[in-house]
């Protein structure tokens, strides 16, 4: 049996201890992050990623915060803008570490206190993670028909959520249920998170998968060979547009042209019911160099321009249905999602 995947260890008093998503597939190196630059560091270059686990490093960089300063409500709130300045699409970096000052707050001027009820938080929202992977797992496999082949974008697995995955995680539980024949898995350029780690993780779970340039995917879907494309979000507004990998959108419009469903899937955390649209939504921006070439070789003339957002938004209207780990969401998602963030 192989290991389980841990993209991130909580060591209070000393840090994080992470797995270095940039030197996989070929390298499992882990690195200790312990203080505030190192977890802004490894999150602006994706050493750490995918939106449940910034997140959770989101929440250990402000325990972090809490130890290495003396934790008055400037240091926290200093620390809370460096961290959200590093990614600003995925909601859960934002969220994590607003409840952290949130509770920072709650705890009192004293810095151990402080200290204390930060690092209980971020083990808590740890377990609380792989728990509500679990239950998407559970709730998106039931939509699946028997034999399914998907089609899936970027990673969404334990590397990008520390638990068993969002997208991925359905993917698993199917497989685990006799219900997976094949998962067709895009590169995800620039920055291949499909092919790299979601290959890396197929292989691992002993699930058939097959990798395709980004620009095969609308043909195999137009080809009736997938039964249903599933992917993860990094921030999903209150009408359910939502923000994903770049290359999402043009998915969910292909997956709707030609009847197949289009599935997201994502924790609550994930959803900013404070943001009315995906209009609304930021979107990063990362650098031309990235287009230009990859790991240390270029392919591009010196000085070429490149338009590189990080992601984009698929309308609600593309959205077959929403997985999160209390439920299946439908359309109108405006309802479905109010209705959400009114559960006890
Ligand atoms: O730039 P990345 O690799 O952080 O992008 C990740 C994604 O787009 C994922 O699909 C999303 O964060 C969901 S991860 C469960």
């Amino acid at each position: 049996m192989t290991a389980p995947i841990e993209p991130i260890r909580l060591l209070p008093g000393r840090g994080i201890d992470i797995l270095d998503q940039t030197a996989l597939p070929f390298a499992e190196r882990r690195l200790l992050l312990s203080d505030i630059s190192a977890v802004c560091e490894a999150i602006r270059e994706l050493r750490v990623r995918g939106a449940p686990l910034l997140g959770l490093a989101g929440a250990a960089g402000m325990a972090m915060a809490a130890e290495t300063t003396p934790a008055t409500d400037e240091d926290l709130s200093r620390a809370a803008h460096q961290i959200n300045a590093t990614r600003p699409t995925a909601t859960d970096l934002g969220r994590a570490t607003g409840d952290a000052l949130a509770l920072a707050r709650v705890a009192g001027p004293d810095a151990p206190s402080r200290r204390e009820a930060l690092w209980h938080n971020a083990i808590r929202m740890l377990s609380l993670r792989q728990a509500e992977d679990q239950a998407i797992g559970r709730f998106g496999a039931g939509l699946l028909p028997p034999a399914a082949s998907v089609l899936t974008h970027c990673n969404t697995g334990a590397l990008a959520t520390a638990g068993i995955g969002t997208a991925l995680g359905v993917i698993a539980t199917a497989h685990a249920l006799g219900r997976i024949d094949r998962c067709f898995a895009t590169e995800t350029r620039p920055l291949l998170q499909g092919a790299r780690l979601t290959a890396w993780e197929l292989t691992r779970l002993g699930i058939p998968g097959t990798l395709l340039p980004d620009t095969a995917a609308a043909s195999l879907i137009a080809s009736g060979i997938v039964h249903a494309v599933i992917t993860g979000a990094d921030r999903i507004a209150a009408n359910g547009d939502t923000a994903n990998k770049v290359g999402t959108y043009g998915l969910a419009a292909v997956a709707a042209r030609h009847a197949v469903p289009f599935y997201i899937a994502a924790p609550t955390s994930t959803f900013d019911p404070a943001c009315p649209s995906g209009a609304e939504i930021p979107i990063e921006f990362r650098s031309p160099a990235e287009v230009g070439g990859y790991a240390g070789v270029r392919w591009s003339p010196d000085g070429v321009d490149a338009y590189n957002p990080a992601f984009d938004v698929t309308p609600a209207s593309c959205i077959t249905a929403i997985i999160t780990e209390h439920g299946v969401l439908r359309p109108p998602y405006h309802a479905a999602i109010a209705d959400l963030f009114r559960q006890p």
